[in-house]
């Protein structure tokens, strides 16, 4: 074990690891270096999620664990943060119960992080440090990211939503957008560095801009990006269909570098639980979205998030949304089970799902995604697509794989094809999750 070695483990979604990519460039520009093994660390960070109670009892699993390495080697350096701990009484409990934790910082003061780490490696005691508010933007953090092809770029923090079941806007606070010259640059800066596609990430982007002086919106401010840089895939995400509109749908249709792509979370096919989870659209507003996105962008795959089992969900509510599914044949779905969050207004509501239940309806609604999911596979079958290379496969090392601007994964043999290459290829064959394809030369 060295001191000057990490380890990090991400949970959750983009957000976190984008943070996680600023606390590497912190680490970098402090001399350290990241390993994969716990025994070779000296320093171990978890950047942890609050989103569903799993994802909290598998980090409370691994502080846990770490109890041992601490007894064996009292020099080892470890850090929680990240949106579980942003929530005081959790950060609280891991103080108590977890005593050999040395610091612990929230989601608003990341880039406090190297002084946070000099105070814990200093003190005896826990050091704890959360902050209320996120305050202003912080431009100019380090960020060390891994690849060289594909690139996270935050857009906006925070959420103003507060969806009745959804912790969020509790742990990342209110909505704040980055200046669209500084978006702008930064893309444009990556462009420049070989990076081929950078994400913009916002829990709701389609509300970006709304607390800026300058006027803009997340339309203009992606016809921007994809004018005035020379990246070449743009994709977005999450948006929100009570924000999404035909301005988007055509900088989307008529983009450059724009992918086919959107991502939707319905959330339910109901529209009384769509009004219980406080969204603010119905189902027939997402009806009109899908048809009218397809409209503009005939190839653009829609994907999408359902939670089955939310307070009160009968059967016909769920009936509703296996409905849906049908209906708009989503490209893929993730599929949740509702998992109560506390000082959240859903965890208080009347009629909880038994466990069982949940778990039924969620197999039915696997069952008929899946089976979406193939079928919109198989469509593509004998056509042509750009696919950016990202590496050999996971599970077979002479494969190549890649995503389409539609992004689905496609695996494909070819020699002399680089990581980071747009090459075309054909579609051969359909799996539910991925595509096998054929070199086009
Ligand atoms: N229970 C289950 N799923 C949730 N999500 C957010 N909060 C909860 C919760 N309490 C899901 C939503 C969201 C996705 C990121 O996580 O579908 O879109
Ligand atoms: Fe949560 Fe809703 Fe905000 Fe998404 S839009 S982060 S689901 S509150």
């Amino acid at each position: 074990m060295e001191k000057n070695k990490y380890i990090m483990t991400v949970f959750g979604c983009q957000m976190n690891e984008r943070d996680a990519e600023t606390l590497r460039g912190f680490l970098d520009e402090l001399g350290y270096e990241e390993v994969e093994k716990v025994k070779d660390a000296g320093l171990v960070i978890m950047n942890t999620c609050a989103v569903r109670q799993k994802a909290e009892e598998k980090v409370f699993g691994h502080i846990g664990r770490l109890g041992k390495l601490k007894q064996e080697n009292p020099d080892l350096t470890i850090a929680i943060c990240g949106c579980m701990v942003q929530q005081e009484e959790v950060a609280k409990k891991i103080k108590k119960s977890y005593p050999y934790v040395d610091l612990i910082f929230g989601t608003h003061n990341i880039a406090t992080f190297p002084e946070l780490l000099q105070r814990a490696q200093e003190s005896e005691e826990t050091i704890l440090d959360l902050w209320d508010d996120a305050g202003q933007v912080v431009e100019g953090l380090p960020v060390t990211r891994k690849d060289g092809i594909k690139a996270w770029v935050n857009i906006t923090y925070g959420c103003n939503n507060f969806c009745s079941y959804c912790v969020v806007p509790y742990v990342r606070g209110r909505e704040r957008s980055r200046l669209p010259g500084d978006i702008v640059a930064e893309v444009s800066s990556l462009a420049a560095k070989g990076f081929r596609e950078v994400t913009l990430l916002g829990q709701n982007v389609n509300s970006y801009g709304k607390d800026l002086d300058e006027l803009v919106d997340f339309a203009s401010l992606l016809h921007r990006v994809d004018t005035e840089t020379e990246i070449d895939r743009v994709r977005f995400m999450t948006s929100h269909p009570r924000d999404f509109n035909e301005k988007l749908a055509k900088v989307i249709a008529e983009g450059r570098s724009v992918c086919e792509h959107v991502h939707l979370p319905i959330q339910s096919g109901s529209n009384r639980i769509l009004e219980l989870m406080n969204r603010g659209y119905t189902r027939e507003h997402y009806l009109a979205l899908a048809e009218m996105l397809r409209g503009y962008v005939p190839s653009c795959a829609l994907t999408t998030d359902i939670i089955v089992g939310f307070p009160g969900e009968t059967e016909e509510d769920f009936a509703m949304t296996l409905e849906i599914v049908e209906i708009v044949g989503f490209d893929s779905a993730f599929t949740f089970l509702y998992s109560p969050r506390k000082g959240t207004p859903a965890a208080k509501m009347p009629g909880q799902v038994d466990n069982g239940v949940k778990k039924e309806r969620f197999s039915r609604l696997l069952e008929a995604q899946n089976r979406w999911s193939l079928e919109r596979s198989k469509a593509l079958v004998g056509s042509v697509h750009e696919l950016l290379v990202e590496g050999p496969s996971k599970t077979e090392k002479h494969v190549l794989t890649g995503r389409t601007r539609q992004n689905k994964t496609v695996n494909f043999t070819g020699e002399n094809v680089m990581p980071g290459e747009l090459v075309m290829v054909e579609i051969i064959e359909a799996r539910t999750w991925s595509l096998a394809g054929r070199l086009k030369t």
